[in-house]
C-alpha cells in the first residue's frame, strides 16, 4: 500500500465533496464515556457482559473507557481544532432511563444536553443515535429484546429524548448496526448479552425494527423536527469461486446481512425469495410500522464479505492489505454497495456513511502518530465515495470511525481506530497524521482548494 502521508483528493473528490458534503468522526457512549457507575447512570448488558470472565481480551471493560464523561468540553475544543463538521455520538440509555422504563435521569439528560448545545457553540452538526447496544441490564433481565415489550419501552425513550433535544440535533437515528444485535449478540454470543439462539437472534432482529417503527411513528407524532433515520452495517458479498453454489451462497448471506434490514424498511417485507430456515413471528401492522419513510439512511461500511459453500472461504489475495482487526481493506466496495443500493431500492433517501475506518498497531512515538496507512485507507474511501456520488447516488456525508481510539467491545482496548491516539494511563490525546490530514483536507476542500495549497503539521 502507499505510504504517501499527504495524498491529495482527485479533482473528481475535490467537486463531488465540496460545499454540502459533511465530514466528520464518529463514537459510541459505551466506548468512550466511562463513569459507568456515575450520575445515576444504571448498569447496561455491556457492563454485565464485560465483566464476565472470559467474554473480551484481558478483560477489558468499558468503566472508564476514555473518560469522555468528564471530558466533554476538551473533546469538543479538539474536534473544532480538527475542522470537523459533524460528529455522531450514541446516547447512553441507561444514562438516561437507568431502567429502561419508568422514571429517567436528570443528570444523564444533562450531560447530553449541554455536549449537543456545545457542538453547537462550536459549529458542529450533532448527530445522534439512541441505541448503541448498551441496553439497560433491567430490560435484559424481562427477556431484553427476545421480549417484544423492549421495543415499546425503546419507543418510549426515543420520544422522550427527540422531544428534549429533536430541534438541535442534525439528524437522530435509532438504532445502529441491528444486525450486530441480533446476530453477534443472540446466535453467537460474541457481543452482550451472549447469548447463542438462533431463532431467538432472528426474532430479535424483528423486535429491534419493530422498535424503530415505533419510535419513528412516535417521534414524528410529536412533532420532532430532526430528521430520522437508522444506521446500517453492509457489505458486499462475493462468491469465493465463479460457480454457481457460490454464488447462491454469496446471495443468501447478501439477503441476511443487508436485506434482511432494507427490504423490511424500503420494501415493508422480509426477503422471501432465497432459503432461509428461520423467520420471525410477525404481527398485523408491525411491517406498515417499520417502512415508515425515513429522511436519512446511516451507512457503516468496513470491508467486503466473501462467501463459498467450501469451509474455508479462501478469498482472493487482498489489494489493500488488511487492517489490524484482520478485515480486508477494499474501498471500492463502498462504492459498489452503493451502487447496488441504488439499483434495488427505489426509496432510498439520501445516505450518510456513518462509520468507516480501520484499527492499526498504531504507536505514539516522540509526541507523534504516524498512521500513514491510515491516511491512505481514508483517502482511498473517499474517492469511492466521490466516484459513487459521481454516478447519481445521494450521499451527503462521511463520518470516520472513529474520532479517538477507543473500547472496542469483546476486543477491548487492543484495537486502536482513532485518529486521535488516547494514552489510557493518563487520558492524554494525541492527534495522529491522520487527524491532521483529514484537517488540512477538509479545510482544503471548504476553501474550494485543491489539497497541495495547504500546509501540513
Ligand atoms: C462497528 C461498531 C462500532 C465499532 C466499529 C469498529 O460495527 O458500530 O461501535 O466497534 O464497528
Amino acid at each position: 500500500m502507499s505510504s504517501n502521508p499527504h495524498p491529495r483528493l482527485s479533482e473528481l473528490a475535490t467537486a463531488q465533496l465540496g460545499r454540502g458534503f459533511l465530514l466528520g468522526a464518529a463514537t459510541c457512549a459505551y466506548q468512550i464515556e466511562g463513569a459507568a457507575r456515575e450520575g445515576g447512570r444504571g448498569p447496561s448488558i455491556w457492563d454485565t457482559f464485560s465483566h464476565q470472565s472470559g467474554h473480551t481480551v484481558n478483560g477489558d471493560t468499558g468503566d472508564v473507557a476514555c473518560d469522555h464523561y468528564h471530558r466533554w468540553r476538551d473533546d469538543v475544543a479538539l474536534m473544532a481544532d480538527l475542522k470537523l463538521e459533524a460528529y455522531r455520538f450514541s446516547i447512553a440509555w441507561p444514562r438516561v432511563q437507568p431502567s429502561g422504563r419508568g422514571a429517567r435521569n436528570d443528570e444523564g439528560i444533562a450531560f447530553y444536553d449541554r455536549l449537543v448545545d456545545a457542538l453547537l457553540a462550536r459549529g458542529i452538526q450533532p448527530h445522534a443515535t439512541l441505541y448503541h447496544w448498551d441496553l439497560p441490564q433491567a430490560l435484559q433481565d424481562r427477556g431484553g429484546w427476545g421480549n417484544r415489550d423492549t421495543a415499546v419501552y425503546f419507543s418510549r425513550y426515543a420520544e422522550k429524548m427527540g422531544r428534549l433535544l429533536g430541534d438541535r440535533l442534525a439528524s437522530l437515528s435509532t438504532h445502529n448496526e441491528p444486525w450486530c444485535t441480533a446476530v453477534l449478540g443472540h446466535a453467537t454470543g460474541q457481543f452482550a448479552p451472549g447469548l447463542r439462539d438462533a431463532a431467538l437472534a432472528v426474532q430479535v432482529s424483528h423486535h429491534v425494527l419493530l422498535s424503530h417503527g415505533l419510535a419513528v411513528a412516535a417521534l414524528r407524532a410529536a412533532g420532532v423536527r430532526a430528521p430520522l433515520g437508522i444506521v446500517l452495517n453492509q457489505s458486499p458479498v462475493v462468491p469465493a469461486t465463479a460457480s454457481a453454489s457460490d454464488r447462491v451462497a454469496a446471495q443468501s448471506e447478501y439477503a441476511a446481512f443487508v436485506r434482511w434490514y432494507m427490504d423490511p424498511i424500503f420494501l415493508g417485507r422480509y426477503p422471501i425469495d432465497i432459503s432461509l430456515k428461520l423467520m420471525p413471528k410477525v404481527e398485523p401492522g408491525d411491517m406498515d410500522l417499520i417502512r415508515a419513510p425515513l429522511d436519512p439512511l446511516g451507512i457503516n461500511y468496513y470491508t467486503r464479505i466473501w462467501k463459498s459453500v467450501s469451509e474455508p472461504v479462501q478469498p482472493a489475495p487482498a489489494p489493500w492489505g488488511v487492517t489490524d482487526m484482520g478485515w480486508e481493506i477494499y474501498p471500492e466496495g463502498l462504492r459498489d454497495l452503493l451502487l447496488g443500493l441504488r439499483r434495488e431500492y427505489p426509496r432510498l433517501p439520501p445516505i450518510y456513511i456513518t462509520e468507516n475506518g480501520m484499527a492499526e498497531a498504531d504507536r505514539l512515538q516522540d509526541g507523534r502518530v504516524d498512521d500513514a496507512r491510515r491516511i491512505d485507507y481514508v483517502h482511498r474511501h473517499l474517492e469511492a465515495l466521490a466516484q459513487a456520488r459521481a454516478q447519481g447516488v445521494d450521499v451527503r456525508g462521511y463520518f470516520y470511525w472513529s474520532l479517538m481510539d477507543n473500547y472496542e467491545w469483546d476486543s477491548g482496548y487492543a484495537k486502536r481506530f482513532g485518529i486521535v491516539h488516547v494514552d489510557y494511563a493518563t487520558q492524554q490525546r494525541t492527534p495522529k497524521a491522520s487527524a491532521l490530514w483529514y484537517r488540512d483536507t477538509i479545510a482544503a476542500l471548504r476553501a474550494g482548494a485543491g489539497h497541495e495549497e495547504v500546509a501540513h503539521g
